[in-house]
């Protein structure tokens, strides 16, 4: 089963012993983008996937600190090497922290054990004959840091990487005998159909492997050209090629030659994630070193394609490098995770735009999956006391909706064994559509007017249970959000989440929800409107009508002072059912204030809301608790009260007017 199927078929399903799991680690020459955040998004999503299964899961990313990117980078700036990876790596440890990436260890291939464990490999390959010292005259390639030689090149000494000039160098150099191993690594890539995926990924390096003889690998740079790398062990003049040590990391990183039960437990990785950029590196290179080492080869090295930016490649020089932390402040770190992975196929290449982003963001997230939640939970506390009924007998549209989300359960488990997880977000999304179509084809409201409990209690229930399952099938890709539409459902927000078989086989193979309170929250994905979307309709002027309105100036309004306030704390105040205490932040201020609203909020419901403040009201005690202010509300027509708040991330102590 390969991911250019487009179906897949759940009968493949099947969970491993433990998961190891890896991203590439990435070169500390520059900030992360988004590509970076694509692959450690997949890889967290995996993990996760793998822990809820309860599959013993080894997450590991890290960053590649030396060769001669990171030197260049650092001669730019004027600083050492080491100064440029400690400021770089921070950036992409402070983003995989943001994106919620659940990675069980941070590899940096300066760190002492890591070096240690190339050295060691080094002289053992040096003292058993796999590496020797030899003349090399090549070509050389400095963006793509590779040597080639002229029967490799495209015309004109071009890179056959990057297409970019090379240079002609030649030296004295040790070699890997990687071309002994040409036979054995064709017979190796056939006879393991799972080692290379896509399988069109595999046969690109079988072609490359057949089109003639594999040469060996320069793994040295001489230090007058490059300094910056772990120096041989058996000649000091000579740094280690930075593609020979970063790709230990995968190993060093578990352990080998450093604790012996750590590494038997994780190796051989179970996947190795890559972009198709560094296909060779990791099919070519990295098991032959394997076998010349007498290591284990992984189980599968899987490459999925690249994102481009409005179809064109992203690059420093185009000024098209969308930068992840952008995006996360535009729609949430959960809505970027499940953008990033419902819109590419792994295994092909993906357009990126804000514009498509944001316009998936509305249809997806807003309007099916938040426009469900808050149905369900607005329907349950309007017309079933907030309280998720015992449902009745199931009817077509029961078995309708169960066979949607029965398949999505399904889908989803299947999807993550062949990497299709934007197919089975797809199926996930698809039963949230049947929800919504579940909810107008059942009318709960007529329901309700036309006194049909059991009915009613039929829909409130089932509709409830597809948003619980939805929130544990999306939990590794969404987790934050999940854990809302949990909570809004009466569960615990940190209930561990589980695929638990027995829990989650089917459509109501339990019943936690009934019986349960929801809670209503603030929309759970508010809507954005697309910038170019925004057209001013001219206004239509309507005749106010004044009469009997007691009309004041300018000036008796600003006489009044509005100012945002954060909701520190809430409690009730004793001895009252109407009545909360809440302490507000407004600005460097702290003020307590006391608000008739218990009726309508719970003290958890208000915490962190910016709302807006009267600050300049006289003090006043109520119910012996005194109250500085007074904050505003709407009031319905049934007497439903609703809070202002303010749109958006904003300060608190800002003047509203
Ligand atoms: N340091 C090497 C990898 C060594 S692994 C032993 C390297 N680093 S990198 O910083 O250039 O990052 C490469 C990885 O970032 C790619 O393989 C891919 O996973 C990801 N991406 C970089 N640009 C990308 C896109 N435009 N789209 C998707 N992912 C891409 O190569």
């Amino acid at each position: 089963m390969d991911n250019a199927d487009t179906t897949v078929k759940p009968e493949m399903f099947s969970l491993p012993d433990k998961y190891y799991l890896t991203t590439p680690i990435y070169y500390v020459n520059d900030k992360p983008h988004i590509g970076h955040s694509y692959t450690t998004i997949l890889g967290d999503i995996l993990a996760r996937y793998h822990r809820s299964e309860n599959v013993p899961t080894f997450f590991l990313t890290g960053t590649d600190e030396h060769g001669q990117k990171v030197q260049r980078a650092a001669e730019a700036k004027g600083i050492t090497p080491q100064e440029q990876c400690d400021t770089t790596v921070v950036r992409f440890q402070e983003l995989w922290k943001r994106l919620g990436i659940s990675n069980d260890d941070f590899i940096r291939t300066t760190q002492p054990n890591h070096k240690k464990v190339v050295q060691e490999i080094l002289q053992d390959l040096f003292e058993r004959g796999e590496i020797y010292k030899d003349h090399y005259k090549g070509y050389y390639c400095v963006p793509c840091e590779r040597f080639f030689t002229t029967k490799d090149l495209k015309e004109d000494r071009l890179c056959p990487e990057c297409g970019r000039e090379t240079s002609e160098i030649t030296e004295s150099n040790y070699f890997f005998r990687m071309g002994k191993y040409q036979d054995w690594l064709i017979e190796y890539i056939k006879t393991h159909p799972l080692f290379i995926r896509p399988v069109f990924r595999a046969n690109e390096t079988l072609g490359f492997l057949k089109s003639g003889k594999l040469g060996d690998l320069c793994i040295s740079r001489p230090k007058a050209r490059l300094s910056w790398g772990i120096e041989l062990p058996f000649d000091t003049d000579y740094v280690c090629y930075v593609w020979f040590d970063a790709l230990i990391n995968y190993i060093s990183g578990v352990g080998y030659r450093q604790d012996d039960e750590k590494f038997k437990k994780w190796w051989p990785a179970s996947c190795h994630l890559i972009g198709k950029d560094i296909l060779t590196t990791h099919t070519v290179y990295w098991p032959t070193m394997l076998k010349a080492m007498g290591v284990e080869i992984p189980q599968t090295i899987f490459a999925h394609g690249w994102w481009l930016i409005d179809d064109a490649k992203m690059s420093k020089s185009t000024g098209n490098v969308v930068n992840p932390m952008d995006m996360i402040d535009l729609a949430g770190v959960d809505a970027f995770r499940y953008f990033l992975i419902s819109a590419m196929t792994p295994g092909q290449d993906a357009s990126f735009s804000q514009e498509t982003f944001m316009t998936r963001y509305n249809s997806d997230l807003v309007n099916d999956l938040g426009n469900l939640l808050s149905r369900v939970i607005k329907m349950t506390l309007r017309v079933g006391d907030g309280v998720i009924p015992q449902h009745g007998e199931f009817q077509k549209a029961e078995y309708d909706l169960a066979a949607a989300v029965d398949n999505a359960i399904v889908t989803t488990s299947a999807a993550v064994d062949t990497m299709r997880l934007d197919y089975g977000m797809e199926q996930v999304m698809n039963a949230v559509r049947a929800g919504n179509r579940y909810l107008e084809q059942t009318a709960p409201w007529t329901l309700a007017k036309k006194g049909e409990t059991e009915r009613l209690n039929t829909v409130l229930y089932c509709s409830a249970e597809l948003l619980r399952i939805v929130s544990i099938l999306l939990d590794p890709v969404m987790p934050e959000k999940m854990a809302e539409i949990r909570y809004a459902l009466g569960l615990s927000k940190d209930q561990t989440v589980q695929f638990n078989v027995s829990e989650l086989r089917k459509f109501n193979s339990i019943n936690v929800l009934s019986g349960l309170k929801v809670r209503d929250i603030d929309a759970l994905f508010p809507r954005y409107v697309l910038p170019e979307k925004v057209k001013s309709k001219p206004v239509e002027m309507i005749e106010t009508n004044t009469e009997g309105v007691a009309l004041i100036g300018i000036e008796d309004f600003s006489k009044v002072q509005l100012l945002t306030a954060k909701v520190l704390e809430a409690a009730k105040v004793d001895g009252t059912d109407k009545l909360l205490r809440l302490n507000l932040e407004v600005g460097v201020e702290k003020r307590q204030i006391v608000s008739g609203i218990a009726r309508f909020y719970t003290p958890e419901q208000l915490i962190g809301k910016l709302i807006v403040l009267v600050a300049n009201l006289k003090p006043a005690k109520i119910r012996g608790v005194e109250s500085q202010g007074m904050l505003l509300c709407a009031k319905g027509a049934n007497g439903d009260l609703k809070i202002i708040t303010v749109d958006g991330e904003f300060s608190s102590g800002a003047s509203v007017g």
